[in-house]
């Protein structure tokens, strides 16, 4: 339903979304992820066809932006990350001025509008102005008003952003059912565990850059490998000279990534080994080598938003 191909697109010196390639199946949640500045709205708004690209393609539902952007608007709802509000109007006749400006039939408008706020669960305040609306209100204002038209994909530019945990499982489960009505969402956040439940699939930008497609499971079997073990000594009188020399014969381990004497811990070292495979044995060795005892190894559980951190380690734009 979406398809990007090599897309190039630069401002100035800068370049935003650098070939990138990413493929959408319709019915997917797909989770576009990746720190302040990364690309994302740039991605979202070449979709949209706001902003055209320098060099590659970009296709929705086999329509291209740069040719047939008046048949893609038809079939998308667009969700900026900022969304100018029409202060003056209420709920309802927000959500009626752009039913106008979809040129939808006037006799439909009403229970058009009528619909989506009873997706949205905005009925009760139809006639409530827009600017008094709470943060998740208006946040599901937003999807409210990209629905009217009923677009078969909805480009949502972190529609969870500023919202508390509650307003957060709410809008999840509007997207959820979104998706359960046929529509195809691509969704960004620089949050990944935002996403992580509900997304079909996910992929993961960086300068521009995708650093990682795929399913979540497939997004957890890869940071999987970078794992951490917190490695206690026994305690001993000249301890730090110990640990000194372990950590030594730790990194000059290839399959360690790094190892760090935990402060204050007397005797505790904080391994990140590359790779899980193949095994764990090599780090006894590697200890008694150094002159240590081991009195416990407790491997650190892998928490995604870590992994992600590392996975995006340093550079942001
Ligand atoms: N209109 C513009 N003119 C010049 N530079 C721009 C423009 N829009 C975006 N950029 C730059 O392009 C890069 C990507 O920005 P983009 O807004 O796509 O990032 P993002 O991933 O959406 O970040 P965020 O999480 O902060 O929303 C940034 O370095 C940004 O400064
Ligand atoms: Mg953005």
């Amino acid at each position: 339903m979406i398809e990007i191909t090599h897309l190039t697109k630069r401002f100035g010196d800068l370049t935003a979304v650098d070939d990138l390639s990413i493929s959408i199946e319709a019915g997917e949640i797909f989770g576009f992820i990746g720190p302040n500045g990364a690309g994302k709205s740039t991605t979202m708004k070449v979709l949209a066809c706001l902003l055209k690209p320098d060099s590659g393609s970009a296709k929705v539902d086999d329509l291209s932006v740069r040719a047939q952007g008046d048949a893609i608007r038809q079939r998308i709802g667009y969700m900026p990350d900022f969304i100018g509000y029409y202060d003056d109007l209420t709920v309802d006749e927000y959500l009626q001025f752009f039913a106008a400006a979809f040129r939808l039939p006037r006799k439909k408008r009403r229970s058009i509008v009528s619909g989506v706020l009873e997706l949205t669960d905005l009925t009760a305040k139809r006639d409530t102005m827009v600017s008094s609306l709470s943060r998740g209100m208006s946040q599901r204002l937003g999807v409210a008003r990209v629905l009217i038209h009923d677009p078969k994909v909805l480009l949502l530019d972190e529609p969870a952003s500023g919202l508390d945990p509650r307003a957060r499982i709410e809008m999840r489960s509007l997207l959820t059912e979104l998706a359960r009505m046929g529509k195809t969402l691509m969704v960004s956040s620089h949050i990944l565990s935002e996403l992580a439940e509900m997304c079909s699939s996910i992929g993961i930008i960086e300068q521009g850059r995708l650093i990682f497609a795929g399913s979540i499971d497939d997004a957890y079997a890869r940071v999987k490998g970078a794992e951490r073990i917190l490695i206690r000594l026994e305690p001993a009188d000249n301890i730090a000279q110990i640990v000194a020399s372990v950590v030594s014969a730790l990194d000059a381990d290839e399959r360690v990534e790094s190892a760090t004497p935990v402060d204050g811990k007397a005797g505790v070292i904080d391994v990140e080994l590359k790779d899980a495979e193949p095994g764990r044995h090599f780090l006894l060795e590697r200890v008694i080598a150094g002159g240590g005892r081991i009195a416990s190894f407790e491997p650190q559980s892998v928490n995604l938003e870590d992994a992600f951190l590392r996975l995006t380690k340093g550079a942001i734009q």
